[in-house]
């Protein structure tokens, strides 16, 4: 038997709403799925569920508005999550949650220096007033300011110290509370392979990123009874706007010391960051997943 709604079962469950007559009761619902949906759907909505491993969670994306942030919002919405998007600028931020919102997921977009820890406070009052719980956090906002040791100035190493270890250490201590009170929630730091092997130029960036790990680690320890997972992921050389301006001679020196022979894309960090956020990764906690081309093997 065919479905009188065509060939799009999850585009007829999004469009409930706007056709609903007012008020919206229980009993509604119900009926609608089982004279409406179930009859006809039955195995689209299976396979729904199984595309859909994240349906009815929600994550939360520092960096999101661009580069890998954006990939991995974009890729957990793809696997059923909503998606609280965060950067520096609230409309920056929105072209992500715009762009999720038209694959039917439900996102919201705020502006927030992640290292800035009132303002990490306050937004999440707001964000807990938008959805009543959040399952993943991925803390990825980061920053460089390269310059070799005996010229950076102290508000550069800060600056980078700031925004990628504090910022992690203010979402995840925010949140922590909501997930222990869950007793469930996946934690994602993103790290880097600087982080692993140093970078001359890097050093206050290096520090950041293995801090980072050491951080990821430590919490993974202290949040595993209660079912929490803390994982980091180490990427290698992704092209964003973060590397957009190494010379040409640097990359070519790159890629003579990378394996697989190309840079990464950001969709290769999401897919990894979707692994550890997903069914799968149950039990793995306390972990560094390089994704990197092999550039380092431990
Ligand atoms: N690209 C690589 O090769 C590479 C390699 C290893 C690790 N990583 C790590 O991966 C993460 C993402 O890198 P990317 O290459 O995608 O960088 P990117 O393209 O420069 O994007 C950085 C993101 O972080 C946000 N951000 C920066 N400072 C922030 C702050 N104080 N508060 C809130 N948001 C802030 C930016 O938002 P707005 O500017 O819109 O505010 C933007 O969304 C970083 O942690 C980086 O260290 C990248």
């Amino acid at each position: 038997m065919g479905s009188p709604f065509g060939d799009s079962p999850r585009v007829v469950v999004k469009m409930w709403p706007a056709n609903w007559t007012d008020p919206v009761d229980s009993f509604q619902i119900e009926s609608f799925i089982l004279t409406q949906i179930m009859p006809f759907n039955q195995n689209n909505l299976f396979m729904e569920s199984e595309n859909t491993p994240l349906l009815n969670q929600t994550a939360l994306v520092t960096g999101a508005s661009r580069g890998i942030g954006r990939a991995i919002a974009m890729k957990l919405a793809t696997l059923g999550a909503d998606v609280v998007c965060v950067s520096r600028t609230v409309e920056n931020s929105q072209k992500t949650a715009t762009a999720i919102e038209q694959m039917g997921r439900n996102s919201w977009a705020f502006g927030v220096d992640v290292s800035d820890s009132q303002a990490v406070v306050e937004s999440c009052k707001a964000i807990f007033d938008k959805t009543p719980r959040i399952d993943i956090l991925v803390n990825n906002a980061g920053i460089t300011r390269d310059t070799l040791l005996m010229r950076m100035k102290e508000e550069e190493w800060d600056a980078v110290l700031d925004t990628n270890l504090k910022g992690a250490f203010l979402w995840t201590k925010t949140l922590s509370r909501k997930f222990l009170k869950q007793k469930s929630g996946r934690i994602i730091n993103i790290s880097s392979v600087i982080g692993l092997m140093g970078n001359a130029g890097q050093c206050n960036y290096a520090a950041s990123k293995a801090g980072l790990i050491g951080f990821t680690k430590s919490a993974a320890r202290e949040f595993a009874s209660r079912g929490i997972t803390v994982n980091a992921v180490a990427p290698g050389f992704i092209e964003t706007d973060m590397t957009v301006d190494l010379s040409d001679d640097l990359k070519t020196g790159l890629l003579n010391q990378i394996p697989l022979n190309s840079l990464g894309k950001t969709e290769d960090i999401a897919e990894a960051v979707a692994f550890l956020a997903g069914p799968g990764a149950r039990y793995i906690t306390g972990q560094v997943l390089a994704v990197d081309g092999g550039l380092v093997m431990a």
